[in-house]
């Protein structure tokens, strides 16, 4: 973190921290500019594709076993690549699969991109082929995801560090967003997200995100990256 915020101050001739808070203070272009620096908006459909595979013949039929219709939250849902993933698992994983997807994040800009699901060919490059045709129309300004899915999201913003959470969540996706919290944040929204599931309710961690030293939040790993509230 320090290492971003030093290269952003040095690239924008900010010598010395008192002096770049005064500027940030002063300048809402360059605040914008900082708040975009820091808030990494990398996504892809199914990033990381063993782990979706797994979602899709483990997690999800180990869900819908238990309750339907389900409620699940992509948490740090950059432009929408990874809640509208859950829909589309669910809607061909089966027709009958009742869910609503929430897709929440601390940035305005990438949460209007998702409202408008408008994907470019880079975003698809772990996703099976058979999604592309049949969850998205081309046109000549990318993909445009289809009503059907879009229907089952709705994006929010949010500040998973100081804002509240709705409850009884039967999955939490939250992947690759606290790499640059502290320890103690990163303990502080586990136990959040623990306490927004339901008994038996999935958390779906980044590939490098985890939960080592946290069993006392209650939290089971059923596979990697997927944890269980118990
Ligand atoms: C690298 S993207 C991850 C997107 C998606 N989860 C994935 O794995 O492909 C990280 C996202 O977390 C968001 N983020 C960072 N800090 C946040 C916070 N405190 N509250 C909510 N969202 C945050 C960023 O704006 C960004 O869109």
């Amino acid at each position: 973190m320090q290492r971003r915020i030093l290269s952003f101050m040095n690239s924008h001739g900010h010598p010395t921290f008192p002096e770049f808070l005064k500027a940030l203070d002063a300048n809402p272009v360059l605040y914008d500019a900082f708040f975009k620096h820091l808030t990494i908006n990398v996504s892809q459909f199914f990033r990381d594709t063993k782990q979706w595979e797994t979602l899709r013949e483990t997690i999800i039929p180990l869900l819908l076993q238990s309750k339907n219709p389900l409620k699940l939250w992509s948490a740090g849902c950059s432009s929408g690549q990874e809640p509208y993933s859950l829909a589309m698992t669910l809607m061909n994983h089966s027709s009958t699969a009742k869910f609503t997807v929430l897709g929440t994040d601390i940035d305005v800009n990438v949460l209007q991109q998702a409202k408008d699901g408008l994907y470019r060919q880079n975003d698809f490059a772990s996703t099976p082929p058979e999604f592309l045709q049949k969850y998205f129309t081309p046109s000549d300004k990318g993909y445009q995801i289809n009503d059907p899915v879009k229907r089952q999201v709705t994006f929010q913003h949010q500040n998973l560090l100081t804002d509240r959470f709705q409850s009884g969540f039967d999955f939490i996706a939250c992947r690759n967003v606290v790499i640059y919290f502290t320890d103690e944040a990163k303990e502080m929204l586990y136990k959040k997200f623990t306490d927004a599931l339901r008994p038996g309710g999935i958390l779906f961690t980044g590939s490098t995100e985890h939960l080592f030293g946290m069993n006392h939040l209650g939290l089971k790993a059923v596979s990697s990256f997927f944890y269980q509230k118990q």
